[in-house]
């Protein structure tokens, strides 16, 4: 008999289910007796011991359905050794629904906030195993995780819609990405959308390059401009400032997010028009796509492999299109982040992208 616990925390993206799935069958289809118990909104229903018994049955037909059947929510790790309002040591509360039920692992599906509370179980003696979720793709320890695919389609339908409403009117167009502090999606569907303009956190731009670049494609006649912005990019100038001196400047600016600054400074410059367009959470949101719902597969039964082995204490990545069992220890705490002298920069570089620098 196997118990085994389950819960995904954090932003939600599209291929939870599909891995969940993948981890259900894998175990299903090699161990006699299995329970499973599915916690509800992520820590908090191990916190306050939400759960429902699950049956295999529960798993299937959910590979290509979006958001996650336990449902999801954020509970930052910084605040897991506050108790909560009424006093409640939230790390006891876990470790007790964990001993209760007698579980003999629990499966935690999430990003990097997620995974680092899932080390602290470890480090406290529970046996859990991490997936790795998140579309801004940005764990380290793992080439990619579930969701950063899924959402690169979206963002890229978003600029290929955007590219022929920019190009009938001449405007410049900004598609802000989200991503969080780093810049995978953007450059990745930046890229598929041949943005003209790519700023991404980890190259910190410099307005009067941005503003070049868009007067040199006017100047050789080309109209309109797209510009692919992360939510997390950073001016020259802003990158020299503490993180606490840029929170509290953002916290105070007059607008919602950088692009519609970056929009007033281009307009004010070049007189244009320019519109700024936020996909959002469309981006996490809908069906996986196929190579998500391969890659969820694969690391549910790679997850379910090392249950059967009682081989805890890992996150699954998925490296150099093998499935690999990489410590916690290794890899929680640590964030992946675009590299500004990866050989992906340099040729889209070369292709005459401009990155602000
Ligand atoms: O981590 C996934 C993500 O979608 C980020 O890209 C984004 O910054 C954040 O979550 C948005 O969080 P929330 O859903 O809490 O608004």
């Amino acid at each position: 008999m196997k118990r085994i616990g389950m819960l995904t925390s954090g932003g939600d993206c599209q291929a939870l289910n599909a891995a969940m799935r993948g981890v259900v069958k894998g175990l299903h289809n090699n161990i006699e007796e299995l329970e499973i118990y599915g916690f509800e909104d992520g820590y908090k229903g191990l916190i306050y011991g939400k759960y429902r018994l699950l049956t295999s049955a529960d798993f299937s037909g959910i590979l290509t359905r979006g958001g996650t059947i336990l449902g999801s929510s954020r509970q930052p790790f910084k605040l897991m050794r506050v108790p909560d309002e009424n006093g409640l040591d939230k790390v006891e509360a876990m470790k007790s629904t964990y001993k209760k039920l007698k579980l003999d692992c629990l499966v935690i599906l999430g990003g990097n906030g997620t995974q680092k509370t899932a080390n602290l179980l470890r480090e406290e003696g529970l046996n859990v195993i991490h997936l790795p979720k998140t579309i801004d793709n940005d764990i380290y320890g793992t080439d990619v995780t579930f969701g950063f695919q899924s959402a690169i389609n979206i963002a890229t339908e978003a600029i290929d819609c955007i590219h022929t409403t920019a190009a009938s009117h001449n405007r410049v167009f900004i598609v802000e990405v989200m991503g969080h502090k780093v810049g995978w999606l953007t450059l990745y569907a930046g890229v598929a959308g041949g943005a003209d303009i790519i700023l991404l956190p980890e190259i910190p731009y410099d307005l009067d390059k941005v503003i070049a670049a868009i007067a040199k494609r006017n100047h050789d006649g080309k109209g309109f401009t797209i510009l692919a912005v992360a939510e997390g990019a950073i001016s020259k100038e802003d990158s020299q400032l503490s993180k606490k001196e840029y929170k509290q400047k953002r916290a105070k600016s007059k607008y919602p997010s950088v692009s519609y600054e970056i929009a007033d400074r281009i307009s004010e410059k070049l007189g244009s028009e320019v519109r700024v367009a936020v996909p959002g959470h469309t981006q996490r949101g809908g069906s996986p796509c196929p190579y998500d719902r391969v890659l969820c597969t694969r690391l549910g039964s790679a997850a379910a492999k090392a249950i059967i082995d009682e081989d805890y204490g890992y996150m699954i990545a998925m490296i150099n299109g093998n499935t690999k069992r990489v410590p916690l220890v290794d890899v929680a705490g640590k964030l992946k982040m675009v590299d500004p002298k990866s050989q992906m920069i340099k040729e889209a570089k070369r292709t005459g992208i401009c990155f602000g620098d």
